[in-house]
This record gives C-alpha cells, sequence and structure tokens, in this order.
C-alpha cells in the first residue's frame, strides 16, 4: 500500500512545497492541508499557532502518512519541535532546508529574510543560520500584508506590487546578496519581490531544498514509492475550496479536488 506524505499550512503557501516535491518525486501520494478558514497564522499568539498545528496534524495522521512535512514557517518555528516529540513519523520543516539553501548562495555573507511577524520575532532564521555559520549578517523583516494578497488571490495584482514595494522599503540599502523568502506563500510574489531588491540578490525558496530533504529522509528510510501508476494526490481545505481551487489551477498547473472540511471545524474551533 502507496503511503502519503502529508504537508500542512495555514492556508496555499505550502502548495509552493507541494508542487517541488511533485516535481522532484512524482511517484509520491501527497494528502495536503490548507487551514485556510484561519489563515493568516502570522499575526496569531504563538500558543494559537501550536494549537492549530497540532490540531492539522492530528488531522492528517488519520491518512497514516510516512512523513509529516510543515510548510509553514511559522508553524515551523514555533510548533516544529513539539509536533516532533508527538508523532512516531519523520517530521520536516522549512526553516533549516531555506537556511541551507542561503548559506549555499551566499558569496558576501550578508543575508536578509522576510517572513510573517511570528517568524521574525522567533529569531528562529537567524538562530539557524548561526548554528551553521555564526559570523552570516542577518537583516529580518516581518511583512505581514503579503499572505492576505496570496489567500485572497491578488498576487498578479498592481495591489500586489505596491504592498510588496512598501512592505520591502526597510530592506533598502542593504547590502544582501540573498533574501530568504521565509513564508511559504512569498513565491506567489517572487515576480514583484524581484523587481524590488533587484537582480543581484537572489531570491531563496525553501521548497526546492524541502523537497530534495524528503527525498533524502526517504531514501535513508528505504521509504521512497516504488514505481507504478500515477499517484492520486488529496487536497483539504478549511475555507473556501472554490478558492483554494483556483489559487492551485494557477500555482500547479493542473486541475485539483479540494475537501472542505467544514465538518472538522467544530473540532478546530479558534475558540
Ligand atoms: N505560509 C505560512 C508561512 O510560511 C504563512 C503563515 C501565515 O499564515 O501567516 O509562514
Amino acid at each position: 500500500m502507496r503511503q502519503a506524505i502529508a504537508i500542512l499550512d495555514s492556508g496555499v503557501g505550502g502548495l509552493t512545497v507541494a508542487k517541488e516535491v511533485m516535481r522532484q518525486l512524482p511517484q509520491e501520494e501527497i494528502v495536503y492541508f490548507g487551514d485556510t478558514a484561519r489563515a493568516p497564522y502570522g499575526p496569531r499568539a504563538a500558543e494559537e499557532v501550536m494549537k492549530f498545528t497540532e490540531q492539522v496534524v492530528d488531522y492528517l495522521l488519520q491518512f497514516r502518512p510516512k512523513m509529516i512535512v510543515i510548510a509553514c514557517n511559522t508553524a515551523t518555528a514555533i510548533a516544529l519541535k513539539r509536533i516532533r516529540l508527538q508523532v512516531d513519523v519523520p517530521v520536516v520543516g522549512v526553516i533549516h532546508p531555506g537556511v541551507r539553501a542561503a548559506i549555499k548562495t551566499t558569496k558576501n555573507g550578508c543575508i536578509g529574510v522576510i517572513g510573517t511577524e511570528n517568524t521574525i520575532k522567533s529569531g528562529a532564521y537567524q538562530q539557524a543560520l548561526h548554528a551553521i555559520s555564526p559570523h552570516i549578517e542577518v537583516v529580518g523583516l516581518a511583512c505581514p500584508l503579503l499572505v492576505p494578497l496570496v489567500e485572497r488571490r491578488l498576487y498578479h495584482t498592481p495591489e500586489a506590487r505596491r504592498v510588496v514595494a512598501e512592505s520591502l522599503r526597510p530592506l533598502s540599502g542593504i547590502p544582501m546578496d540573498c533574501l530568504i523568502l521565509g513564508c511559504t506563500h512569498y513565491p506567489f510574489l517572487s515576480p514583484f519581490i524581484s523587481e524590488v531588491v533587484g537582480p543581484k540578490v537572489a531570491l531563496i525558496s525553501s521548497a526546492d531544498e524541502t523537497a530534495r530533504e524528503i527525498s533524502a529522509i526517504l531514501f535513508h528510510r528505504g521509504q521512497l514509492a516504488p514505481p507504478g501508476p500515477p499517484p492520486v494526490h488529496r487536497f483539504f481545505c478549511s475555507g473556501d475550496p472554490a478558492m483554494f481551487q483556483a489559487i492551485a489551477l494557477e500555482w500547479l498547473g493542473e486541475q485539483i479536488k479540494v475537501s472542505p472540511v467544514f465538518w472538522q471545524m467544530t473540532r478546530l474551533s479558534s475558540s
């Protein structure tokens, strides 16, 4: 029996990771949960993000996945350690993969990180970068207005371009040579982000490196899916499935079926 890889995010951001997993590991089956009804997680209290992440993991465990991927930087920063203690399958976050990719890329040792308020406030990127390379200069900036633009499917609009330009203004003059997109929603906005920071600053998305980490872990555990018919992925969201589906179609380039989990919302209630 094929065992799926479970991927979760506060919303559609984890699709950036899912897309890379589909590309690098085409035999792997994915079960995805986007907690769109409660996104964004970025401005919420840490205890609430902890609770929501545990609830979503709990929901995904019913599918008996072989691995859990927390494709949300905010939830990784707050909940990764605790979730690892709670489940008996490997749990992968997105911060370390992004950090490794940035360290591989930087030449001048000055790295910018943009993320949600919670991710930047947690200092998780700074710690992870310094754990590997103590002399790296890290400049973090919270960009709270970006996730709602993506969740509302406004990432191609002039409004998005303006909000991105304004949000990133504090980074002007920083001599960084790479910028970590420390939120899995941000790759949706990379054309506008690139426009602001210029061609000399490499944008680092953790999606690619996270998929590589998943691949390496499954290989070492002897758990890579064997060749066979194409996998059937399953997508769930707690909010509007039509919006999720429309965004997924644009990002993944394929029509997917998204099942709403309204019944679950009573259990997942934020109160
Ligand atoms: N994709 C999530 C992240 O990487 C967005 C968090 C949010 O919902 O604010 O942090």
